[in-house]
């Protein structure tokens, strides 16, 4: 495998508040500071790319946004993702389904077989681990390459939001074992 320059991250949360953002911030720099110096990290924003509620009526009437094809192409611009997802109701935020979906109609294969690091992170004991489960089980259909992955739980026990790092010795060190699969 070639080594990776250009990574783009991302919550797959639209909230100003992410824990999600928080842990995929750390996990770039962690990946910067600690086994790609030269690599230039992109962060997205989700709510850059707020869009009207995916239907194939609206898809026929108007095409697809110029957002969603932004979306598209920083991923196919970039050599690797991270993602981090927040867990609504046992599944994807609206705000990701909504891109996600758009996206799928420019093509299925929205991961477009980069190499990927997915997280997700709750405030409670499961760590979100039920979307984790999701998007792990559907890679194949998305040419996701799922390198590795970690569910963080107990957000706000196990991070510290004022340095921005895991403060848990054990999911610290499992980070790094993660995100080492990308190198
Ligand atoms: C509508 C809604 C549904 C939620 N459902 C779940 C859930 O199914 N499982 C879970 O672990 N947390 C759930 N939560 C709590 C989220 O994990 C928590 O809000 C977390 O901060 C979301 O991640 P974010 O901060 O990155 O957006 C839910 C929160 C909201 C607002």
């Amino acid at each position: 495998m070639t080594t990776p320059q250009n990574i783009l991250a991302f919550a797959a949360s639209s909230s100003s508040t992410s824990i999600n953002k928080s842990l995929v911030t750390h996990a770039a720099n962690v990946l910067k500071a600690e086994l790609l110096p030269s690599a230039q990290i992109t962060t997205l924003d989700l709510n850059d790319f707020e869009m009207p509620i995916f239907s194939v009526d609206r898809e026929q009437a108007g095409g697809i946004p110029e957002q969603a094809q932004t979306f598209f192409k920083a991923i196919g611009d970039s050599d690797a993702l991270l993602i981090s997802y927040a867990e609504h109701n046992g599944s994807y935020s609206s705000a990701f389904k909504n891109v996600f979906d758009w996206c799928s109609r420019i093509n299925a294969e929205v991961f477009q077989n980069k190499p990927m690091i997915i997280m997700s992170s709750s405030p409670g004991p499961y760590g979100a681990s039920n979307v984790l489960k999701t998007a792990n089980d559907s890679a194949g259909f998305f040419a996701a390459d799922i390198r590795g992955s970690l569910s963080v739980p107990n957000f706000y026990d196990t991070f510290d939001t004022e340095n921005g790092k895991l403060s848990d010795d054990k999911l610290s060190a499992e980070l790094r074992t993660q995100l080492a699969k990308l190198v």
